[in-house]
């Protein structure tokens, strides 16, 4: 814990193995903050972890899968022994996109598992203690398709709706204790979350992580009594 105390404070982010989530807790140890690393594979958190500590950060890997309930309250106990977790990147998600006649229902739901009931299972996890601070930062890494129905995405497009419903309730709940709630709606990042779809975007046209957890931390480093509720960052030139 000693450790801890010149540290700004600990931030949990979810899907730090790759993509987005490792993008945005390599700007977070930037700012001081120790970072709680979770997600399924422990061979890339280690890789993240190893980036941290050569820029001298500090961070901690807790192997979690947000789809299950026992992992995410192991998550939470682990969390625990090492301080107020002030900072929650519900950042975890992946995208299945298919015509909705072959949409398979196990794609449908490992969407809906990890988008948005992973969400709701670390939220519900690590809000009381924010409440119990009166303070907190909840940050939903949405997509663009929280906002508009995009075709052959109906799966996605309805656990980023869900999130971004999730996400406004939580807002309007949580204000009165003082905790801040902010939705990312990105448009394409080339990350690996398009190795293995069908779709055929062109990657190098795609907008990098880092831009949009740039903005990410920007958003939740905001002083006082101000909060980015929604942000939507695109490409210049627009969707594909
Ligand atoms: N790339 C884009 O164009 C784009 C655009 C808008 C929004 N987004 C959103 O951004 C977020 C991050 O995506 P990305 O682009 O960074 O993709 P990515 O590189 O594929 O990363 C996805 C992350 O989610 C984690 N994950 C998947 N299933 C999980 C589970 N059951 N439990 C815990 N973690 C799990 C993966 O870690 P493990 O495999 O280690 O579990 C990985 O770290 C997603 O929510 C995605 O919807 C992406």
């Amino acid at each position: 814990m000693t450790e801890l105390t010149n540290l700004k404070q600990i931030a949990l982010v979810t899907g730090a193995s790759s993509g987005l989530g490792k993008a945005i807790a390599l700007r977070l140890v930037e700012q001081n903050y120790h970072v709680v690393l979770a997600s399924r594979n422990i061979e890339k958190l280690e890789i993240v972890k190893n980036e941290i500590e050569n820029k001298s950060g500090k961070c901690t890997i807790i192997p979690t899968d947000v789809s299950l309930e026992s992992s995410v309250q192991h998550l939470v106990t682990e969390c625990d022994k090492l301080g107020f977790v002030g900072t929650v990147i519900n950042n975890s998600g992946l995208g299945l996109f298919s015509k909705i006649s072959n949409h398979s229902t196990e794609d449908w739901d490992q969407m809906i598992n990890v988008n948005l009931r992973g969400a709701f299972l670390i939220s519900r996890g690590f809000i009381p203690a924010m409440q119990n601070r009166k303070q907190g930062t909840l940050v939903f890494v949405n997509s663009v398709a929280g906002k508009w129905g995009y075709p052959f995405s109906a799966g996605y497009v309805a656990s980023k709706y869900g999130l971004r419903g999730l996400a406004d309730s939580l807002r309007n709940e949580l204000r009165s204790d003082h905790i801040k709630v902010t939705s990312v709606h990105p448009g394409a990042v080339d990350s690996p979350f398009w190795d293995n779809t069908k779709a055929n975007f062109p990657r190098h046209e795609m907008m990098q992580d880092d831009d949009v957890a740039k903005m990410v931390v920007q958003a939740i480093t905001l002083s006082g009594n101000a909060v980015n509720e929604e942000i939507v960052i695109r490409r210049v030139q627009g969707d594909f």
